[in-house]
């Protein structure tokens, strides 16, 4: 029976143009849903935008555009970005969509029904960026801990979660499943937070705003855009319920962690919907002086400096293999050449090169690989890269794949095959050994290096998409054809 596997991005902000921590929250949840896919299992991957909150009115309102109007050209921005990724998405969820609204309000209804949310007076700061509200100990002195700038003072009636009844719970939870945050540090940060922080009552409607998701019974309410967006991870599935939920991991940013391993379960708890397995954390893309990305310090890379200059594979490598999972990292174009001309260029793209011509002028077109000759244990790599990948350390997966290459040039380097007599026993088995080589790590990097594992196999005469299985085959036959360059060498100088 194939597992399935339901994995989702956070959905984002669509006031500003997508930037280089949408992307590499996509093309991580990306390389994970290809890697189940991989191994056999269903997989759903969703992802979307989040554009109820105020903050768009508000930009709408800059813009001289009515609300909706600017809401929808954004989002084609946030698709497009999807597009041009070569995100391998199953659905991209609006929350301004008819089947997103009725969901909100049904679960919405759920907790009413099961007296879950009450009606009061809620007075605190509020944050626009952050669409969250700050207690004063968290901003003693007005300002947005995340943001710096000056908080709103709201004093309104509206309606409350009653969170705090499952703080116990939740702490529990939290403590007893070690895999519920991951990584480490995310799940010590958030048990510590949990421990030093009183957990209140939620406010989860605001007043009088004609952009929202009505709540039901009280047209003059709309819902606090932070409880309608978690929603979307059931909403996107509900009409295939039984089949996808509960979701498999979310995959965030650490500054939303809060939200989706506290708020989100006991919301889910108290409307008797199973908790999601994982919420998996990475850390923030840093500009190149190793502080946050931002517009005003100048420090961003904009992905679209990336696309179309660069092959979206090495986009997508240097991402994936020079950010620790979980851990910051700054993004320095500079870097990415480097890697791209060395790792990718040299380590791989020659290595498919010349070991290909070579078949081809010693051999002709038509080689085999019989399980008995080979040298290289690629069902053992399978394994550990399925161990890095379910400890969600996708750096760590592309590090042994590496190893792996640089063992095959090893190999080369040491037989020299092109020493080698035409015809010999000797280069048959080491041209087909290290074809099978080539063969092995494409397969393995399908769901690290997509269009350049297609074009490997292409080369090979292989199908297209190939599961593990084919790693520990008796026989493999390739028919080749001649190489193309897959990393052509990049030239970059500062300036450019
Ligand atoms: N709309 C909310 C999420 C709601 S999920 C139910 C939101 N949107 S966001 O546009 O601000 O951020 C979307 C995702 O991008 C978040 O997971 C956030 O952590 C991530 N990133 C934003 N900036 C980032 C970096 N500089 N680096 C890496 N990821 C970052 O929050």
């Amino acid at each position: 029976m194939p597992r399935k596997f339901y994995i989702t991005t956070a959905i984002d902000y669509p006031n500003g143009s997508p930037h280089m921590g949408h992307a590499y929250e996509k093309l991580i949840s990306d390389c994970y849903a290809r890697w189940y896919r991989f191994r056999g299992d269903q997989v759903h991957f969703l992802t979307g935008t989040d554009e109820n909150g105020q903050k768009l009115v508000r930009a709408a309102e800059e813009a001289g555009e009515p609300t909706k109007d600017f809401v929808d050209l954004q989002v084609d921005k946030f698709r497009k970005l999807c597009a041009d990724l070569g995100l391998s998405h199953s659905d991209f969820i609006r929350t301004t969509e008819a089947r997103h609204k009725e969901a909100a309000q049904e679960l919405w209804e759920r907790l009413q029904k099961k007296s879950k949310i009450y009606f009061g007076q809620y007075e605190g700061q509020y944050c626009l960026s952050c669409e969250a509200f700050y207690t004063e100990l968290q901003a003693a002195d007005g300002k947005c801990p995340a943001h710096g700038s000056p908080l709103e003072r709201v004093k309104e009636d509206g309606y409350f979660f009653k969170l705090s009844e499952y703080a116990e719970w939740i702490e529990a939870h939290i403590r007893d499943n070690e895999n519920f945050v991951w990584p480490k540090a995310a799940h010590s940060e958030i048990l510590n937070r949990i421990r030093s922080e009183k957990i209140r009552d939620l406010s989860v409607s605001r007043p009088n705003h004609s952009w929202g998701i009505p709540v039901p019974g009280d047209e003059k309410h709309v819902m606090y855009t932070w409880f309608d967006a978690l929603i979307n991870y059931w909403s996107a599935v509900r009409n295939s319920e039984e089949k996808w939920w509960p979701a498999s991991v979310h995959v965030i940013g650490k500054d939303i962690v809060w939200f989706h391993a506290v708020i989100w379960p006991c919301l889910l708890k108290a409307a008797d919907l199973e908790l999601p397995e994982q919420v998996f954390v990475h850390g923030m893309v840093l500009g190149q002086d190793g502080r946050k990305m931002s517009k005003t310090l100048g420090n961003g890379v904009d992905p679209y400096q990336i696309i179309g200059q660069f092959p979206l594979d090495s986009f997508r490598y240097y991402l994936l293999r020079a950010i620790p999972s979980g851990g910051d990292g700054a993004f320095v174009i500079k870097d990415l050449v480097m890697r791209h001309n060395t790792e990718l260029a040299n380590d791989f793209g020659n290595l498919l090169s010349r070991v290909v011509k070579l078949a081809l002028k010693k051999g002709g077109e038509t080689w085999e690989s019989r399980r008995e000759d080979r040298s290289f244990d690629f069902p053992k790599l399978f394994e550990k890269l399925e161990g890095s990948m379910t400890r969600r350390e996708h750096h760590r997966a592309l590090e042994s794949l590496w190893l792996q290459i640089n063992q095959l040039n090893l190999y080369l380097n040491d037989q020299a095959p092109w020493k080698m007599e035409a015809g010999s026993e000797a280069l048959k088995s080491c041209l087909s050994n290290a074809l099978f080589g080539i063969f092995g790590t494409a397969v393995l990097a399908q769901a690290f290096l997509p269009e350049v594992s297609r074009k490997i196999l292409q080369t090979l005469g292989q199908p297209e998409v190939l599961g593990p299985e084919v790693l520990a085959a008796d026989s493999v036959s390739f028919r080749l054809q001649s190489p193309e360059p897959l990393f052509p060498k990049i030239e970059w100088k500062e300036e450019s």
